[in-house]
């Protein structure tokens, strides 16, 4: 019988690897999705899975998917959770999907993951499993054992398995939309995150100049950036390059976990960071002020979702449907000014903008200022007739 483990060459996947075998009876096929992650994290899981003798590994290269599909669905809704972009969690249902079509193509009997149950990604897995393959088996074996960090590395030294050094303590995450950091001396919620957590942005003190980007939108995805055209993958990655290194995008948050643990959260999405405040500012321009309001409810409900997984639900497709009716409009260019760490929008237009310039100028007479006195009048009239009855309340 067969486990196909989502692969990660960390600690925990490593040990779930030998835990398959071991513990559970398993031949192991490891699978690593490539959702952008930095090429070393491509290369390592295959070396080190084969050291450890699975009986296949494989690389899945989602990448494109991953930035069309998800990603730019993500900009639309100007996804973000409690401060967070969202990087790790709007992964994980595609990364669960592509673990499923390999199981079924190889006709394995088990799939395994290596989430603790204390965190969000168990869910965010074994839902899209469930939905996409309820006849497969769901192994979690650091859940399963209740195993301890302390334990794992016991365990992994009696295996074989290379222990992460002091300086990699932490759980990383990354993908192309950004990297999540936990554990290790970040969960004292008081202590300051080290420089050597962070790896995509430059430490702002370090920053000397500023910087100004142009981004560029059609339908409310980016299309180019500095007047350069760029495919998904690659303006994602530009974008994450030109924020990165002017210190753009460090996170540190006290997030709710769907579980409701509170946990000491530090992310780094210089990318996700910048191109959503740019969408946010040509939204701004081009709908509605009932628009926006009503967009702001579908925002963070979209970005609930993804943070609780439910990412093949209904209910998402039902908001996509209202997003894209609004995204038609939403095309035009953005100006932002980054220096040591800050972003400001400094610049927007688009052939859909709401704003004129005739209209609002104090040097403009097309509009005529005389018309409004009648508005204004009775602007607040019910605060007005409340002030006058207020008095008859008894105290
Ligand atoms: N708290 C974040 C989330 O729920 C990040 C999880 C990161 N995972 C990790 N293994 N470091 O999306
Ligand atoms: C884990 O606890 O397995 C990783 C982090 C998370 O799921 O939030």
């Amino acid at each position: 019988k067969i486990a196909v483990l989502a692969y990660s060459g960390g600690l925990d996947t490593s040990c779930c690897l030998k835990l398959l075998e071991d513990h559970y009876g398993y031949k192991v096929v490891s699978a690593c999705v490539d959702v952008g992650q930095p090429e070393e994290e491509l290369k390592e899981p295959e070396e080190k899975a084969k050291k450890l003798g699975v009986l296949e590994h494989y690389t899945i290269d989602a990448k494109e998917e991953f930035a069309r599909d998800y990603i730019f669905r993500a900009i639309k809704a100007n996804a973000m959770y409690e401060g967070y972009p969202l990087s790790t969690a709007l992964a994980r249902p595609l990364i669960a999907l592509k673990i499923v079509e390999l199981a079924k193509k190889i006709g394995a009997e088990a799939v395994a993951h290596g989430c603790t149950g204390k965190g969000n990604d168990q869910f965010r897995f074994e839902t899209v499993i469930r939905i996409k393959a309820p006849e497969l088996k769901i192994i979690a074996p650091i859940r399963d054992l209740n195993l301890t960090r302390k334990e794992e590395i016991e365990y992994a030294k009696q295996k074989g398995i290379p222990i992460p050094t002091e300086s990699k303590s932490f759980s990383i995450d990354e993908n192309l939309w950004g990297r999540s950091i936990e554990g290790g001396v970040l969960e004292d919620p008081m202590v300051e995150p080290p420089e050597e957590a962070f790896a995509w942005t430059k430490n702002p003190k370090e920053c000397t100049e500023e910087e100004i980007v142009e981004i560029e939108f059609e339908n409310g995805v980016p299309v180019a950036i500095n007047g350069e055209k760029l495919e998904p993958v690659e303006l994602i990655k530009k974008a994450n390059e030109i924020a990165g290194r002017n210190g753009v995008g460090r996170i540190d948050i006290i997030e709710d976990r769907i579980i409701g643990l509170k946990s000491r959260e530090t992310y780094e999405c210089p990318g996700a960071v910048m191109l959503i405040t740019a969408h946010k500012a040509l939204e701004q321009l081009v709908l509605t002020r009932d628009e926006l309001r009503f967009k702001e409810i579908v925002d963070s409900l979209y970005g609930e979702l993804i943070y609780r997984g439910l990412w093949f639900d209904p209910l998402r497709e039902d908001l996509d449907a209202f997003i894209d009716k609004t995204q038609e409009r939403v095309t035009g260019k953005v100006k932002l000014k980054l220096y040591a760490g800050s972003l400001r929008v400094i610049g927007r237009e688009s052939p859909y903008a709401l704003y004129s310039e005739s209209l609002v100028s104090f040097d403009d007479k097309e509009l005529d200022q005389r018309e409004i006195i009648g508005m204004v009048k009775y602007h607040g009239l019910q605060a007005a007739l409340y002030e006058k009855v207020k008095n008859k309340l008894q105290k």
